[in-house]
């Protein structure tokens, strides 16, 4: 009896090992090469360059966040003019563009989980920015600590996502690059877009004079803005109007910036976002020109959000999109016609 138990032991005791193994075996498997262990996310997904309607919406696996970098549960991200532009991979090397891309280039969202070497902010914690590389237009985002910084408290996820991209232009072009300061008159070129309506409540901030253009649908948005002197460029030129500025923003180009020269003062400055300025024309009339190209900045993203949350400045959002509609918010960017931003909801505002 004892040796039947035994052997009984025995054979009961390989078996058990052997059933470990192949339990072992099996998770060590999926552990190493992420087939049903990794988590999956919902991501807008282009697998080749072009027009927007290479996105598909796709399960991929979550990214993992390194050491320096933080993993933000994404709520809403707002769409940009430039987004399309990446998509066409027209300057795919210039722009360090990647395919798989997932677009997304403004962001809001819960920090889910942090690296060991990312400091500034800690899981739970409510941020807003800009992810250099895109990858909003998700569940889930990887960011540097300079990418982001705490989303203005005044603001929901929806309206803070349409702030990063916009209000860093308007702030790094106006603040960093143009010293915009008391006395002083603006010409805004496209006072109603994604750049523009910050650029006008910043340049109020600053003390400055403002003159701003739009069609006429978006005329009384320039004047809600903060706009002295509003201008529909569908019915009169600029230039009848607006006489030696110190500073012209131009987002627009083309003939926009041919006939902006000429209503500059000697020593005003051109802040360009599209197009180089012409040296001869900068030289014959005395004036300076700075090409602007927006950075991830959180210091700048601090300071935008303190005015946000003093209600100095605020976003508009013209409209709320669910991520299965990125195809039609792209094709909108591409018009270079909208009023304020449009966001994409990636998932419902946190309640609290
Ligand atoms: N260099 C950089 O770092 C940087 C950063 C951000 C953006 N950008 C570029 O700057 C441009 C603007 O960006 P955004 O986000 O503001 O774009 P947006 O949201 O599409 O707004 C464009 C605005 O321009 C106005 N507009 C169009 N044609 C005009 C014209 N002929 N005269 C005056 N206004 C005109 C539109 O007003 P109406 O609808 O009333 O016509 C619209 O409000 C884009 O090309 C973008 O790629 C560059």
């Amino acid at each position: 009896m004892r040796a039947h138990h035994d052997k009984f032991t025995g054979m009961e005791a390989a078996f058990r090992l052997s059933w470990t193994l192949t339990l072992f075996t099996v998770l060590g498997y999926n552990a190493a090469f992420g087939a049903g262990e990794r988590p999956m996310m919902n991501a807008v997904v282009a697998h080749e360059y072009g027009a927007p309607e290479v996105l598909k919406f796709e399960e991929v696996a979550r990214p993992e966040p390194k050491d320096d970098e933080a993993l933000v549960r994404v709520i809403a991200s707002g769409v940009n003019p430039a987004d399309p532009l990446t998509l066409s991979g027209k300057y795919a090397r210039e722009w360090g563009t990647h395919l798989p891309l997932i677009p997304g280039y403004e962001i809001a969202g819960i920090i889910e989980k942090t690296g060991a070497n990312f400091t500034s902010l800690k899981p739970g914690d409510a941020v807003y920015g800009y992810p250099t590389f895109g990858g909003g237009w998700a569940d889930y985002v990887v960011v540097k600590e300079w990418e982001v910084a705490p989303k203005p408290k005044s603001l929901s996820f929806a309206e803070a996502a349409a702030v990063p991209m916009g209000a860093l232009t308007a702030w790094q072009s106006l603040v960093d690059a143009g010293q915009l300061h008391a006395g002083q008159t603006i010409l805004i070129h496209g006072g109603s877009g994604g750049v523009g309506s910050f650029a006008i409540q910043i340049a109020k901030v600053r003390g400055a004079r403002v003159i701003a253009t739009a069609s006429t649908a978006n005329q009384d948005l320039l004047k809600q803005l903060g706009a002295d002197v509003a201008i529909d460029y569908t019915k009169q030129k600029f230039e009848e109007v607006a006489k030696d500025v110190d500073c012209v923003l131009d987002p627009v180009g083309k003939d926009t910036l041919a006939r902006s020269y000429a209503v500059m003062k000697k020593g005003g400055i051109i802040l360009a976002l599209v197009a180089p300025p012409d040296p001869e024309e900068l030289k014959k009339r005395e004036i300076r020109a700075v090409g602007v190209w927006v950075k991830p900045n959180a210091k700048d993203l601090s300071e935008i959000a303190q005015l946000i949350d003093a209600g100095k400045i605020k976003p508009v959002v013209t409209k709320l999109l669910p991520l299965s509609e990125a195809i039609a918010a792209e094709k909108q960017a591409e018009t270079h016609h909208t009023r304020g931003k449009v966001v994409l909801r990636i998932a419902d505002e946190p309640k609290g």
